[in-house]
Protein backbone atom coordinates (compact mmCIF):
# COMPACT_ATOMS: atom_id res chain seq x y z
CA UNK A 1 0.00 0.00 0.00
CA UNK A 2 1.08 3.41 -1.14
CA UNK A 3 2.14 5.83 1.78
CA UNK A 4 -0.12 8.97 1.98
CA UNK A 5 0.44 12.42 3.60
CA UNK A 6 -1.62 11.03 6.60
CA UNK A 7 1.75 8.74 7.06
CA UNK A 8 4.42 11.91 6.88
CA UNK A 9 5.06 13.74 10.67
CA UNK A 10 6.31 16.72 10.72
CA UNK A 11 5.59 18.61 7.65
CA UNK A 12 5.97 22.28 9.49
CA UNK A 13 8.42 24.51 7.49
CA UNK A 14 9.08 21.47 4.70
CA UNK A 15 8.49 22.45 1.41
CA UNK A 16 6.00 20.28 -0.43
CA UNK A 17 6.03 19.74 -3.97
CA UNK A 18 2.67 18.36 -4.66
CA UNK A 19 1.80 17.49 -8.06
CA UNK A 20 -2.17 17.99 -9.19
CA UNK A 21 -4.43 18.15 -11.83
CA UNK A 22 -5.80 21.51 -12.34
CA UNK A 23 -6.66 20.54 -15.78
CA UNK A 24 -10.18 21.51 -15.87
CA UNK A 25 -12.39 22.54 -18.61
CA UNK A 26 -12.80 25.78 -19.70
CA UNK A 27 -14.92 28.18 -21.67
CA UNK A 28 -14.55 29.84 -25.11
CA UNK A 29 -13.12 33.14 -23.33
CA UNK A 30 -10.93 30.62 -21.18
CA UNK A 31 -13.20 30.43 -17.92
CA UNK A 32 -13.24 28.00 -15.69
CA UNK A 33 -16.29 26.06 -16.36
CA UNK A 34 -16.34 23.52 -13.91
CA UNK A 35 -13.75 23.19 -10.87
CA UNK A 36 -14.46 20.05 -9.56
CA UNK A 37 -10.79 18.99 -10.28
CA UNK A 38 -9.65 21.95 -7.99
CA UNK A 39 -11.89 21.05 -5.28
CA UNK A 40 -10.94 17.49 -5.47
CA UNK A 41 -7.50 18.56 -4.34
CA UNK A 42 -8.18 20.60 -1.46
CA UNK A 43 -8.62 17.93 1.17
CA UNK A 44 -4.58 17.43 0.41
CA UNK A 45 -3.89 20.70 0.10
CA UNK A 46 -5.64 22.11 3.52
CA UNK A 47 -4.35 19.04 5.37
CA UNK A 48 -0.83 20.39 4.44
CA UNK A 49 -1.53 23.69 5.14
CA UNK A 50 -2.84 23.06 8.35
CA UNK A 51 0.42 21.15 9.44
CA UNK A 52 2.34 24.06 8.85
CA UNK A 53 3.64 22.85 5.12
CA UNK A 54 4.64 25.33 2.40
CA UNK A 55 2.63 24.16 -0.61
CA UNK A 56 4.49 24.34 -3.90
CA UNK A 57 1.22 23.22 -6.14
CA UNK A 58 2.62 22.07 -10.29
CA UNK A 59 -0.10 21.09 -12.72
CA UNK A 60 -0.88 20.92 -16.21
CA UNK A 61 -3.89 22.77 -18.32
CA UNK A 62 -4.96 21.54 -21.61
CA UNK A 63 -2.58 20.84 -24.29
CA UNK A 64 -0.63 23.93 -25.04
CA UNK A 65 1.23 23.97 -28.92
CA UNK A 66 4.37 26.16 -28.09
CA UNK A 67 2.39 28.94 -29.45
CA UNK A 68 2.49 31.62 -26.86
CA UNK A 69 -0.71 33.98 -28.67
CA UNK A 70 -2.57 30.34 -28.47
CA UNK A 71 -1.19 29.07 -25.64
CA UNK A 72 -2.08 32.25 -23.08
CA UNK A 73 -5.64 30.73 -22.50
CA UNK A 74 -3.69 27.71 -20.18
CA UNK A 75 -1.76 30.10 -18.50
CA UNK A 76 -2.56 29.35 -14.51
CA UNK A 77 -3.85 32.81 -13.42
CA UNK A 78 -7.72 32.24 -13.44
CA UNK A 79 -6.71 28.57 -11.98
CA UNK A 80 -4.49 30.46 -9.08
CA UNK A 81 -7.48 32.64 -8.36
CA UNK A 82 -10.39 29.87 -8.00
CA UNK A 83 -8.05 28.16 -5.33
CA UNK A 84 -7.62 31.11 -3.30
CA UNK A 85 -11.28 31.59 -3.22
CA UNK A 86 -11.60 28.19 -2.06
CA UNK A 87 -8.45 29.21 0.14
CA UNK A 88 -10.10 31.99 2.44
CA UNK A 89 -7.50 33.25 4.87
CA UNK A 90 -4.76 31.89 3.04
CA UNK A 91 -2.15 33.35 1.00
CA UNK A 92 -2.13 32.04 -2.66
CA UNK A 93 0.29 33.17 -4.93
CA UNK A 94 1.36 32.36 -8.70
CA UNK A 95 4.43 32.77 -10.65
CA UNK A 96 5.10 33.24 -14.09
CA UNK A 97 7.78 30.86 -14.47
CA UNK A 98 7.35 26.32 -14.39
CA UNK A 99 11.19 26.70 -13.27
CA UNK A 100 14.17 29.19 -12.99
CA UNK A 101 14.73 32.35 -10.95
CA UNK A 102 10.75 33.67 -10.43
CA UNK A 103 9.90 30.20 -9.53
CA UNK A 104 12.88 29.39 -7.04
CA UNK A 105 12.82 33.24 -5.42
CA UNK A 106 8.69 32.50 -4.96
CA UNK A 107 9.62 29.33 -2.93
CA UNK A 108 12.30 31.16 -1.29
CA UNK A 109 9.96 33.64 0.18
CA UNK A 110 7.09 31.19 0.52
CA UNK A 111 6.38 31.23 4.45
CA UNK A 112 4.47 27.84 6.10
CA UNK A 113 0.98 27.85 5.26
CA UNK A 114 1.30 29.61 1.95
CA UNK A 115 0.56 27.95 -1.73
CA UNK A 116 2.49 28.92 -4.04
CA UNK A 117 1.20 28.00 -7.84
CA UNK A 118 4.03 27.37 -10.38
CA UNK A 119 2.50 28.17 -14.05
CA UNK A 120 1.79 25.41 -16.41
CA UNK A 121 4.00 22.76 -16.39
CA UNK A 122 3.45 22.06 -20.35
CA UNK A 123 4.74 25.45 -21.43
CA UNK A 124 7.94 23.89 -21.24
CA UNK A 125 7.71 21.18 -23.96
CA UNK A 126 10.14 19.03 -21.56
CA UNK A 127 6.88 17.99 -19.70
CA UNK A 128 5.85 15.81 -22.03
CA UNK A 129 9.38 14.51 -22.98
CA UNK A 130 9.90 13.25 -19.19
CA UNK A 131 12.76 15.33 -19.36
CA UNK A 132 15.61 14.69 -16.24
CA UNK A 133 17.43 17.78 -16.57
CA UNK A 134 13.96 19.54 -16.29
CA UNK A 135 13.03 17.43 -13.69
CA UNK A 136 15.92 18.00 -11.74
CA UNK A 137 15.40 21.89 -11.64
CA UNK A 138 11.34 21.07 -10.44
CA UNK A 139 12.88 18.47 -7.77
CA UNK A 140 15.18 20.94 -6.16
CA UNK A 141 11.83 23.15 -5.18
CA UNK A 142 10.89 20.61 -2.34
CA UNK A 143 11.56 18.80 0.30
CA UNK A 144 8.64 16.20 0.15
CA UNK A 145 6.92 14.82 -2.68
CA UNK A 146 3.22 14.41 -3.10
CA UNK A 147 0.92 13.27 -5.69
CA UNK A 148 -2.62 13.93 -5.96
CA UNK A 149 -2.93 14.23 -9.66
CA UNK A 150 -5.32 10.86 -10.27
CA UNK A 151 -6.56 12.24 -13.34
CA UNK A 152 -2.67 11.95 -14.64
CA UNK A 153 -1.42 9.15 -12.86
CA UNK A 154 -1.28 6.96 -16.61
CA UNK A 155 1.03 9.81 -18.13
CA UNK A 156 4.72 9.78 -17.71
CA UNK A 157 5.18 13.67 -17.52
CA UNK A 158 8.30 15.00 -15.87
CA UNK A 159 6.41 16.07 -13.04
CA UNK A 160 4.38 12.61 -12.76
CA UNK A 161 7.52 10.22 -13.00
CA UNK A 162 11.04 11.62 -13.31
CA UNK A 163 10.68 14.25 -10.79
CA UNK A 164 9.23 11.97 -7.92
CA UNK A 165 11.87 9.47 -8.95
CA UNK A 166 15.22 11.95 -8.26
CA UNK A 167 13.63 13.02 -5.09
CA UNK A 168 14.48 9.07 -3.95
CA UNK A 169 15.38 9.27 -0.05
CA UNK A 170 12.90 11.96 0.40
CA UNK A 171 9.70 11.69 1.58
CA UNK A 172 7.06 10.72 -1.24
CA UNK A 173 3.29 9.66 -0.55
CA UNK A 174 0.20 10.28 -2.52
CA UNK A 175 -2.95 12.86 -1.63
CA UNK A 176 -5.92 12.15 -0.68
CA UNK A 177 -7.66 12.38 -3.37
CA UNK A 178 -5.11 9.86 -4.72
CA UNK A 179 -5.26 7.03 -1.91
CA UNK A 180 -9.36 7.70 -2.01
CA UNK A 181 -9.33 6.93 -5.83
CA UNK A 182 -7.23 3.93 -5.10
CA UNK A 183 -9.34 2.61 -2.57
CA UNK A 184 -12.44 2.59 -4.12
CA UNK A 185 -11.66 1.59 -7.84
CA UNK A 186 -9.24 -0.84 -6.28
CA UNK A 187 -12.38 -2.50 -4.10
CA UNK A 188 -14.43 -2.40 -7.58
CA UNK A 189 -11.74 -4.61 -9.00
CA UNK A 190 -11.19 -6.81 -6.34
CA UNK A 191 -14.24 -8.08 -4.16
CA UNK A 192 -17.61 -5.52 -5.63
CA UNK A 193 -20.48 -6.27 -3.85
CA UNK A 194 -22.93 -8.17 -6.73
CA UNK A 195 -24.57 -8.39 -9.07
CA UNK A 196 -22.72 -5.41 -10.51
CA UNK A 197 -24.08 -3.66 -13.53
CA UNK A 198 -22.02 -1.62 -15.31
CA UNK A 199 -23.91 1.02 -18.49
CA UNK A 200 -21.39 2.13 -21.05
CA UNK A 201 -21.91 5.13 -23.54
CA UNK A 202 -20.15 7.62 -25.79
CA UNK A 203 -19.33 7.47 -29.03
CA UNK A 204 -16.83 5.13 -29.89
CA UNK A 205 -16.55 1.35 -28.93
CA UNK A 206 -12.50 1.65 -30.26
CA UNK A 207 -11.65 4.02 -27.26
CA UNK A 208 -12.61 1.70 -24.94
CA UNK A 209 -12.01 -1.87 -26.43
CA UNK A 210 -9.74 -2.97 -23.37
CA UNK A 211 -12.20 -1.43 -20.73
CA UNK A 212 -15.29 -3.12 -22.23
CA UNK A 213 -13.37 -6.52 -22.08
CA UNK A 214 -12.49 -6.08 -18.27
CA UNK A 215 -15.58 -5.10 -17.41
CA UNK A 216 -17.32 -8.37 -19.09
CA UNK A 217 -15.16 -10.07 -16.92
CA UNK A 218 -15.87 -8.38 -13.71
CA UNK A 219 -19.42 -7.79 -14.19
CA UNK A 220 -22.90 -9.16 -14.25
CA UNK A 221 -24.39 -6.99 -16.64
CA UNK A 222 -23.33 -4.58 -19.60
CA UNK A 223 -25.85 -1.94 -20.75
CA UNK A 224 -24.89 0.28 -23.44
CA UNK A 225 -26.32 3.52 -24.98
CA UNK A 226 -25.14 6.22 -26.23
CA UNK A 227 -23.89 6.35 -30.23
CA UNK A 228 -21.47 3.27 -29.45
CA UNK A 229 -25.10 1.33 -29.38
CA UNK A 230 -25.20 2.00 -33.24
CA UNK A 231 -21.85 0.35 -33.95
CA UNK A 232 -22.95 -3.00 -31.77
CA UNK A 233 -26.34 -3.27 -33.80
CA UNK A 234 -24.65 -2.33 -37.24
CA UNK A 235 -22.50 -5.19 -36.01
CA UNK A 236 -25.56 -7.29 -35.26
CA UNK A 237 -26.64 -6.59 -38.99
CA UNK A 238 -29.40 -4.28 -38.05
CA UNK A 239 -30.75 -1.17 -39.30
CA UNK A 240 -28.99 2.08 -37.83
CA UNK A 241 -30.13 4.97 -40.81
CA UNK A 242 -27.77 7.53 -40.60
CA UNK A 243 -26.51 7.28 -36.54
CA UNK A 244 -23.15 7.69 -35.94
CA UNK A 245 -21.12 4.43 -36.43
CA UNK A 246 -17.46 3.32 -36.27
CA UNK A 247 -17.73 1.10 -39.23
CA UNK A 248 -14.31 0.08 -39.28
CA UNK A 249 -15.35 -1.17 -36.19
CA UNK A 250 -18.01 -4.33 -36.26
CA UNK A 251 -15.74 -6.93 -36.54
CA UNK A 252 -15.07 -5.82 -32.59
CA UNK A 253 -18.12 -5.32 -31.87
CA UNK A 254 -18.93 -8.80 -32.87
CA UNK A 255 -16.05 -9.85 -31.33
CA UNK A 256 -17.16 -8.09 -27.73
CA UNK A 257 -20.85 -9.45 -27.71
CA UNK A 258 -19.78 -12.73 -28.37
CA UNK A 259 -17.20 -12.00 -25.43
CA UNK A 260 -20.24 -10.82 -23.14
CA UNK A 261 -22.41 -14.08 -23.37
CA UNK A 262 -25.70 -12.26 -23.49
CA UNK A 263 -24.66 -9.81 -20.39
CA UNK A 264 -24.40 -6.86 -23.14
CA UNK A 265 -27.85 -5.55 -23.03
CA UNK A 266 -28.49 -3.38 -26.71
CA UNK A 267 -31.32 -0.54 -26.39
CA UNK A 268 -34.13 -1.68 -27.63
CA UNK A 269 -35.89 1.66 -28.60
CA UNK A 270 -34.26 5.13 -29.48
CA UNK A 271 -35.08 8.62 -29.83
CA UNK A 272 -34.42 9.63 -33.61
CA UNK A 273 -34.11 13.18 -35.81
CA UNK A 274 -33.93 13.32 -39.06
CA UNK A 275 -31.79 16.92 -38.43
CA UNK A 276 -29.66 17.28 -34.99
CA UNK A 277 -30.50 20.67 -35.15
CA UNK A 278 -34.59 19.48 -35.59
CA UNK A 279 -35.16 18.56 -32.01
CA UNK A 280 -39.14 19.25 -32.71
CA UNK A 281 -38.91 16.56 -35.46
CA UNK A 282 -37.64 14.11 -33.15
CA UNK A 283 -39.54 10.51 -32.83
CA UNK A 284 -39.13 7.19 -30.54
CA UNK A 285 -38.36 3.77 -32.64
CA UNK A 286 -38.35 0.66 -31.69
CA UNK A 287 -35.81 -2.11 -32.99
CA UNK A 288 -34.22 -0.97 -36.37
CA UNK A 289 -33.43 2.74 -37.58
CA UNK A 290 -35.02 3.63 -40.43
CA UNK A 291 -32.83 5.33 -43.30
CA UNK A 292 -32.84 9.45 -42.81
CA UNK A 293 -33.09 9.12 -39.01
CA UNK A 294 -30.37 9.64 -36.37
CA UNK A 295 -30.31 7.68 -33.10
CA UNK A 296 -29.68 10.65 -30.71
CA UNK A 297 -30.54 9.16 -27.35
CA UNK A 298 -31.94 5.91 -25.46
CA UNK A 299 -35.48 5.49 -26.06
CA UNK A 300 -38.54 5.35 -23.05
CA UNK A 301 -38.23 1.15 -23.27
CA UNK A 302 -34.61 0.89 -23.20
CA UNK A 303 -34.58 3.47 -19.99
CA UNK A 304 -37.04 1.87 -18.33
CA UNK A 305 -35.50 -1.72 -18.36
CA UNK A 306 -32.13 -0.02 -17.89
CA UNK A 307 -33.70 1.61 -14.62
CA UNK A 308 -34.99 -1.72 -13.81
CA UNK A 309 -31.33 -3.40 -13.82
CA UNK A 310 -29.88 -0.75 -11.73
CA UNK A 311 -32.51 -0.89 -9.21
CA UNK A 312 -31.32 -4.44 -8.63
CA UNK A 313 -27.30 -3.74 -8.60
CA UNK A 314 -25.23 -3.85 -5.59
CA UNK A 315 -22.85 -2.02 -7.37
CA UNK A 316 -23.15 0.69 -10.34
CA UNK A 317 -20.40 1.57 -12.61
CA UNK A 318 -20.43 4.04 -15.23
CA UNK A 319 -19.12 5.54 -18.24
CA UNK A 320 -20.19 7.66 -21.22
CA UNK A 321 -23.31 9.38 -21.94
CA UNK A 322 -26.07 7.63 -23.28
CA UNK A 323 -26.80 10.15 -25.93
CA UNK A 324 -26.48 13.72 -26.82
CA UNK A 325 -26.99 14.79 -23.32
CA UNK A 326 -25.54 18.51 -24.29
CA UNK A 327 -28.25 18.85 -26.42
CA UNK A 328 -31.25 19.65 -23.66
CA UNK A 329 -33.67 18.37 -26.17
CA UNK A 330 -31.47 14.63 -26.20
CA UNK A 331 -30.60 14.52 -22.72
CA UNK A 332 -33.23 12.66 -21.26
CA UNK A 333 -31.42 9.17 -20.79
CA UNK A 334 -28.18 10.70 -19.15
CA UNK A 335 -30.59 12.14 -16.98
CA UNK A 336 -32.92 9.68 -15.74
CA UNK A 337 -29.98 6.62 -15.70
CA UNK A 338 -28.16 9.29 -14.08
CA UNK A 339 -31.69 9.56 -11.42
CA UNK A 340 -31.27 6.10 -11.10
CA UNK A 341 -27.55 5.72 -9.69
CA UNK A 342 -28.62 9.05 -7.07
CA UNK A 343 -31.51 6.28 -6.27
CA UNK A 344 -29.63 3.33 -5.89
CA UNK A 345 -28.70 2.20 -2.61
CA UNK A 346 -25.65 0.25 -3.92
CA UNK A 347 -21.89 1.41 -4.81
CA UNK A 348 -22.07 3.95 -7.67
CA UNK A 349 -19.22 4.95 -9.24
CA UNK A 350 -19.10 7.35 -12.33
CA UNK A 351 -15.69 7.92 -14.47
CA UNK A 352 -14.90 10.16 -17.34
CA UNK A 353 -14.94 13.67 -17.91
CA UNK A 354 -17.82 14.21 -19.59
CA UNK A 355 -20.13 11.71 -17.41
CA UNK A 356 -18.84 13.32 -14.29
CA UNK A 357 -19.72 16.64 -15.45
CA UNK A 358 -22.97 15.28 -16.90
CA UNK A 359 -24.08 14.52 -12.73
CA UNK A 360 -22.61 17.64 -11.88
CA UNK A 361 -25.06 19.58 -14.29
CA UNK A 362 -27.59 17.53 -13.17
CA UNK A 363 -27.08 18.06 -9.80
CA UNK A 364 -26.62 14.93 -8.48
CA UNK A 365 -23.19 13.91 -8.32
CA UNK A 366 -23.10 14.17 -4.21
CA UNK A 367 -25.81 11.97 -4.35
CA UNK A 368 -23.25 8.96 -6.20
CA UNK A 369 -20.90 6.82 -3.90
CA UNK A 370 -17.64 8.14 -5.70
CA UNK A 371 -17.52 10.09 -8.93
CA UNK A 372 -13.58 9.59 -10.64
CA UNK A 373 -11.51 12.72 -11.17
CA UNK A 374 -9.82 10.89 -13.75
CA UNK A 375 -10.74 10.30 -17.69
CA UNK A 376 -8.25 8.40 -19.19
CA UNK A 377 -6.67 7.37 -15.85
CA UNK A 378 -10.22 5.87 -14.27
CA UNK A 379 -10.05 3.55 -17.83
CA UNK A 380 -6.31 2.51 -17.85
CA UNK A 381 -6.61 2.22 -13.62
CA UNK A 382 -10.03 0.02 -14.25
CA UNK A 383 -8.16 -2.30 -17.23
CA UNK A 384 -5.11 -2.97 -14.86
CA UNK A 385 -2.83 -0.42 -16.65
CA UNK A 386 0.10 -0.53 -14.10
CA UNK A 387 1.10 3.44 -12.96
CA UNK A 388 4.33 3.94 -13.40
CA UNK A 389 4.17 7.14 -11.55
CA UNK A 390 3.01 5.60 -8.95
CA UNK A 391 5.79 3.21 -8.76
CA UNK A 392 8.12 6.30 -7.55
CA UNK A 393 5.62 6.81 -4.41
CA UNK A 394 6.92 5.09 -1.54
CA UNK A 395 5.27 2.26 0.41
CA UNK A 396 3.52 2.66 3.61
CA UNK A 397 6.22 1.09 6.06
CA UNK A 398 4.83 -1.35 8.24
CA UNK A 399 4.04 -0.03 11.89
C1 LIG B 1 -7.09 14.35 -18.27
O1 LIG B 1 -7.83 15.33 -18.37
O2 LIG B 1 -7.46 13.21 -18.63
C2 LIG B 1 -5.75 14.53 -17.63
O3 LIG B 1 -5.61 15.79 -17.06
C3 LIG B 1 -4.62 14.21 -18.58
O4 LIG B 1 -4.62 15.13 -19.63
P1 LIG B 1 -3.98 14.72 -21.04
O5 LIG B 1 -4.90 13.70 -21.65
O6 LIG B 1 -3.90 16.00 -21.83
O7 LIG B 1 -2.63 14.12 -20.77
Amino acid sequence: MKQTINDLTDLHNQRVLVRVDFNVPQDEAGNISNDRRIQAALPTIEHLLKAGAKVILMSHLGRPKGDPKKDAAFKMDKVADRLAELLPGRKVVKVNEVVGPQAEAGVEHLQPGEVLLLENVRFDPREQKGDEKFAAELAKLGDVYVNDAFGTCHRQDASMFAVPKLMAGKPRAVGKLVAKELDILGQLLSSPPRPVVSILGGAKVSDKIAFIKKLLSLVDRVLIGGAMSYTFMKGQGRGIGGSKCEADKLDVARELLALGGGKIMLPVDHLVVEKLDQPQGAKVVEGDIPDGWAGVDIGPKTIAAYQAEIAKAATVVWNGPLGKFEDEPYSRGTKTIAEALAASKGVTIVGGGETAEAVEEFGLAGKLTHVSTGGGAFLEYVEGTPFAALEQIDERKSS
